[in-house]
């Protein structure tokens, strides 16, 4: 596809994430949307509706078999609910197309490393939307320790807590069930853990505890607790819920010469050094940048095999670790990967 300026792409699933993936589209150069499927023609609809509006041709389809028969698709984005991902992207892969995958990548690390091993074998590029590495708070965060402002980094804690409403974006009935979300770690925080990693790098071992307190409605914790032990020696927390009535997205990441806080609902970074030196640092407003990003990054690889921002192994990792945090709370022990 070298040469090729911007890459045709087919959106299966146009729910909640799937919107999004269109609206963005609408305004990327290096990329354009000419199919949208669901298997609820009206969302698919919608999105070509959408994109009307915005001048752009799109076709609506509740079948994938006619996605993937396009010979002008040359990339698909997947962003059906989290049980689905697999198949469908292997189903991608088959035919011959290039997937971004949203996260999580898929419920199980086997499931991971079977979608890697099979796009290897296809020569297929699979990529997997660990959005947060783009989101500007993120990010801002990630150049500052890149940059060795607090020096060498040692401890992360991070608190992703919220109450999740009845009703809105995140009441599709799929979300109630670990059978199609994989849990809280997969739905929600494979993004905080990908985070870390992108920061200490492995993990060596994870210990974790979680309840239910206040969700009947869903079949798996509303709370949960992980502590993280990476390879380079530094320690991480996380905290995660949708059962608190005080939503709280913010994280404090320390070094040997300071430490830097964030608050990503308030879009604020800020650092303070042991020698005093503090500052906030200006962090732009992410307003679909992340997106944008990741799937420009996408496109660009594609078209040009330019790097990927994200990668599947990337993806992979964040599952494994949701997988080692759950593990640690059946067995009720440390669990050490390999
Ligand atoms: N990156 C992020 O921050 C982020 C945010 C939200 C959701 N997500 C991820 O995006 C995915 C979708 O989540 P959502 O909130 O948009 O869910 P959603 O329920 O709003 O939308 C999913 C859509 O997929 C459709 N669908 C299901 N199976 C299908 C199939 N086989 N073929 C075609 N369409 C199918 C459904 O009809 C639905 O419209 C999930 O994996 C979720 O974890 C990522």
């Amino acid at each position: 596809m070298a040469g090729q300026r911007s890459l045709a792409l087919g959106l299966i699933g146009c729910g909640t994430m799937g919107g999004s993936h269109a609206t963005q589209l609408v305004s990327l150069a290096d990329a354009h949307l000419v199919v949208a499927c669901d298997l609820d023609i009206t969302k698919a609809e919608a999105v070509v509706a959408q994109a009307a509006a915005a001048g752009h041709v799109v076709r609506a389809t509740s079948n994938l078999a006619d996605v993937l028969a396009d010979p002008e698709v040359g990339g698909v984005i997947v962003a059906t609910p989290n049980f689905t991902h697999r198949d469908v992207v292997m189903q991608a892969l088959e035919a011959g197309k290039d997937v971004f995958c949203e996260k999580p990548m898929a419920l199980t690390l086997a499931d991971c490393d079977a979608m890697i091993a099979r796009a290897h074998e296809l020569g297929r590029k699979l990529m997997v939307g660990q959005v947060l590495r783009l989101i500007t708070v993120f990010a801002t965060v990630r150049r500052l320790v890149a940059e060795g402002v607090i020096g060498k980094p040692f401890a992360v804690r991070i608190i992703r807590c919220a109450r999740r409403s009845l009703d809105g974006p995140w009441a599709a009935t799929w979300r109630s069930k670990r059978a199609n979300t994989g849990g809280l770690l997969h739905e929600v925080n494979v993004h905080e853990f990908d985070f870390m990693r992108s920061i200490f790098g492995e993990v060596e071992s994870v210990a974790a505890m979680s309840a239910n307190f206040t969700r009947p409605e869903y079949d798996y914790e509303d709370h949960v607790i992980v502590t993280l032990s990476f390879r380079n020696g530094g320690l991480g927390v996380l905290e995660s819920s949708v059962a608190t009535a005080i939503g709280a997205t913010d994280g404090l990441i320390t070094g040997e010469r300071g430490s830097i806080s964030y608050d990503w609902a308030r879009n604020s970074v800020r650092y303070r050094l042991l020698d005093g030196t503090e500052e906030d640092v200006p962090v732009e407003r992410d307003l679909g940048r992340s997106v944008q990003g990741e799937l420009s990054s996408f496109a660009r690889w594609v078209l040009h095999n330019e790097a990927p921002v994200v990668t599947a192994e990337d993806g992979r990792r964040a599952v494994q670790l949701a997988e080692a945090a759950y593990q640690s709370i059946a067995e009720r022990r440390t669990i050490t990967l390999a």
